[in-house]
């Protein structure tokens, strides 16, 4: 989680606050915690995919929630980072069907190909890996989700492709 130090200037206010504000609709007006999931997946994407303390903060005085409710959300669900990803995100599954199906492997590979570990970043801001439990696509195992993207049925000439292919 980042420290209180980093701060960010008031982020829920035009598109943001509208987009929020669509989610809060559909609740009761003493129910805006109900938007909590919303409203933090919104913030964490226009701050280029993570989350700080400030605009956890910031969410929750804007849901009329207590900060420490919305840290429970924030750090309970493995989709809300807490320190800067790439710009591609990529969560690659290591769960058993995977692993049985070589995800160890392509996890080195891609690692040695990009020149970084499990929660770095490339140098150049465009990659980030996170290793994540099942994704619901055995079928297709080994897979990895890239943004909103499932890619299965991975190979090392399969990834390499996949990664040449987004800018
Ligand atoms: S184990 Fe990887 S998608 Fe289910």
């Amino acid at each position: 989680m980042s420290t209180a130090s980093s701060e960010n200037s008031n982020i829920i206010q035009g598109d943001v606050k509208t987009r929020i504000d669509r989610w809060l609709a559909r609740y009761p007006d003493d129910q805006k915690q109900s938007a909590v999931i919303a409203a933090l997946r919104i913030v964490q994407e226009v701050n280029g995919g993570h989350l700080t303390r400030d605009l956890m903060d910031q969410v929750a005085s804007y849901l009329e929630m207590t900060p420490i409710s919305v840290y429970e959300v924030a750090t309970f669900y493995s989709n809300f980072e807490h320190k800067p990803v790439g710009r591609h995100k990529i969560c690659l599954c290591t769960n058993i069907s995977c692993m049985l199906r070589g995800s160890d492997e392509l996890l080195d590979y891609l690692q040695k190909k990009l020149g970084v570990g499990v929660g770095e970043v490339t140098a150049d801001g465009k990659f980030s890996i996170k290793k994540v439990e099942c994704l619901g696509a055995c079928g297709g195992a080994p897979m990895m989700q890239v943004g909103k993207v499932y890619y299965e049925d991975l190979t090392e000439t399969r990834l390499d492709v996949i990664l040449d292919n987004l800018e």
